[in-house]
């Protein structure tokens, strides 16, 4: 008998963008689709740690040390991800809106979640691989992921509401935040934001122009 493919499109739910990924009229669309994008190859990401980590033979330390890194270079990806949120973007949004705090929710969200996630990051970091367990990374994400995949999905709905403001200055907002998060470490988070894109997703038609901020 056939197995079931499982994708890693769960246990964390993706996030939908076809209800407003198709609207150019106003940038705020826009950046709310790149980031749920963004969001999405974050949370397969998780997914495909949550599902692996009970099936990593553990006489291969080799395997099991390829996989510790893996988890490294994903939570280095999540840590820089909303490291540029907090230092660039969100005090750009601020400035560009005139309303101090709008983005103060977001940032408490990051830091519900912030506890759960260090712990599963200092696990990879530290754990010998003669010593991994997977129901222990299994455990650690169990601790963080709700507050994780609230906040994912959350970020969104602040982002499409941008709508009433500036649109060319949203999307330099965002821009500017794109580039913060393209110099990074290469060789270590490029290729599993690659891995963890959805390569089937539709092209997206760019709104407006955009300011340099
Ligand atoms: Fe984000
Ligand atoms: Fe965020």
């Amino acid at each position: 008998m056939a197995s079931k493919k499982v994708w890693a499109d769960t246990p964390l739910q993706l996030i939908d963008t076809t209800t407003f990924s198709r609207d150019n009229s106003h940038a705020a669309y826009y950046v709310a689709t790149q980031m749920a994008l963004a969001h999405s190859g974050i949370l397969r990401g998780l997914n495909s740690i949550y599902l692996q980590a009970p099936n990593i033979p553990l006489a291969d330390t080799k395997a099991v040390q390829d996989f510790l890194t893996y988890i490294q270079c994903w939570s280095e990806s999540m840590h820089h991800h909303h490291d540029c949120e907090e230092t660039i973007f969100f005090p750009d949004i601020e400035q560009i809106t005139g309303v101090k705090g709008l983005m103060e929710q977001n940032v408490e969200q990051h830091r519900a979640f912030t506890p759960g996630f260090d712990a599963f990051q200092e696990y990879a970091r530290a754990c010998k691989p003669r010593e991994f367990d997977g129901q222990k990374v299994k455990s650690l994400i169990d601790a963080f992921a709700k507050p994780l995949s609230q906040h994912l999905h959350d970020e969104i709905d602040t982002l499409r509401a941008l709508d009433k403001y500036d649109s060319a200055k949203v999307k330099g907002a965002y821009k500017k935040l794109e580039k913060a998060l393209m110099a990074t470490d290469n060789y270590r988070i490029a290729p599993l934001v690659f891995g963890t894109a959805d390569r089937g997703a539709e092209a997206l038609p760019e709104a407006a122009a955009t300011v340099e901020l």
